[in-house]
């Protein structure tokens, strides 16, 4: 049975998202069919918008859901109707990485997260009987109701019954991307500094999840005073302003260089001179969205003869709900307070939330779309 929905439309960068009457398809066999709560608003949302990504437009965004299952496909084990789940990305089950449960790098990640449609070609969403691009990261969340997969829908585990939907919801994109990168892409070890560039979501993460490994010390680097302020507050031991020469005061700090750099800024030279900081063996993290025709330069040398890394980055290398739920036991403990980083918002006020982001004002919109 299609379900009726209402889901925020983008048209792209000149024109406010809109909220309007949608239709839902019948649900395939390994498909849930989850009512929203709540839902994070990430820069990659914003990045599409903007057509930096190949997601064809008009769309309906939003990849950080969280809701309750409604109905489910006859084949879906992860979860039951009156779940709580959170959604993230999805990946196919059957290619190399998904072998190896490295689903972010999925060899077919972009007919299952990206291409609008389900890998099949066939529309999840119609609006007023046309199809309309959706399944975005195989959820599509800015709307009251979203058809996920059984490969990318976690159920909230009961340690966390407490913990509300509108809290969890950005659980599974930008902070699983910061924290992950460090504790499994990367695997910052104790004592070992690290510089973090980037104090948004994905860069605050990291800098939590730095001090849950024992990284010391940990060092934030932003344009932003009150990003700053909030890195030392959630970890960082050290915070520089990048206007005011920041890599001048880590060579300081730390003259025989890092072990760890992780670059968030997607800013070319932001990145060339963060691989400049590495000690021999480090490893420098990549995970910004960046102009898709630049080009990095290393000094062969160096990259060589240090044996240094320069590690592209998706999703923190998350096998998704393994981590999610290690994630929501080191919130449950204290050690990763990410709450700090949230404003809610009604789901009306979308462009609101968004231009908060865009402003820097806000670290983590998040939107409220329906009642737990
Ligand atoms: N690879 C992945 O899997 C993945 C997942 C989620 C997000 N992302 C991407 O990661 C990036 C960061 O996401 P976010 O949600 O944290 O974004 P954000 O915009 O909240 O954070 C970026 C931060 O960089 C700061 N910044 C800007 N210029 C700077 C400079 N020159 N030096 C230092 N800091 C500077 C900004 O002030 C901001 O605080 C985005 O590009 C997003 O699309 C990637
Ligand atoms: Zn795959
Ligand atoms: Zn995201």
């Amino acid at each position: 049975m299609t379900t009726n929905a209402q889901a925020a439309i983008c048209r792209g960068h000149e024109q406010p998202f809109t909220i309007e009457q949608v239709e839902l398809a019948d649900l395939a066999p390994d498909e849930l069919l989850v009512r929203v709560v709540a839902c994070g608003i990430c820069h990659t949302d914003l990045a599409v918008r903007d057509e930096q990504l190949p997601v064809p437009l008009p769309v309906v965004l939003g990849h950080e859901g969280a809701g309750i299952v409604e109905a489910i496909g006859s084949a879906v084990t992860a979860a039951k109707p009156g779940d709580r789940v959170v959604m993230s990305f999805n990946s196919c089950g059957d290619c190399p990485s998904c072998a190896i449960d490295a689903p972010t790098y999925c060899y077919n990640f972009f007919p299952h997260n990206w291409s609008g449609k389900r890998a099949d070609g066939s529309p999840t969403m119609t609006l007023a009987g046309e199809p309309m691009n959706a399944n975005f990261f195989g959820q599509s969340s800015f709307a009251t109701h979203a058809i996920a997969h059984q490969r990318n829908v976690v159920k909230v585990p009961d340690s966390a019954a407490d913990i509300p939907l509108e809290r969890l919801a950005p659980i599974g994109c930008g902070l699983m991307t910061g924290a992950g990168a460090v504790l499994r892409s990367m695997e910052v070890r104790a004592g070992l500094p690290i510089a973090v560039f980037g104090a948004g979501t994905v860069g605050i993460a990291a800098i939590m999840a730095a001090k849950i490994a024992g990284a010391n010390p940990i060092i934030a680097v932003d344009v932003n005073d009150g990003r700053l302020a909030l890195a030392k507050e959630l970890g960082a031991t050290h915070a520089f302003n990048a206007k005011d020469d920041a890599p001048g005061k880590i060579r300081e700090l730390c003259p025989q260089g890092l072990g760890y750099v992780f670059d968030t800024t997607g800013i070319n030279s932001v990145i060339e001179d963060a691989w400049g900081l590495l000690a021999p063996k480090g490893i420098c993290g990549i995970v910004g969205a960046s102009d898709p025709s630049a080009m990095l330069k290393f000094n062969e040398s160096q990259f060589m003869g240090g044996g240094r890394t320069v590690m592209g980055i998706l999703g923190g290398d998350s096998d998704v709900g393994p981590f999610l739920c290690e994630l929501i036991e080191h919130h449950l403990a204290g050690r990763f307070p990410y709450e700090k980083l949230i404003r809610t918002f009604p789901f009306e006020q979308i462009n609101e939330a968004i231009a908060a982001s865009e402003s820097g004002e806000v670290v983590k919109p998040v939107l409220v779309i329906g009642k737990e």
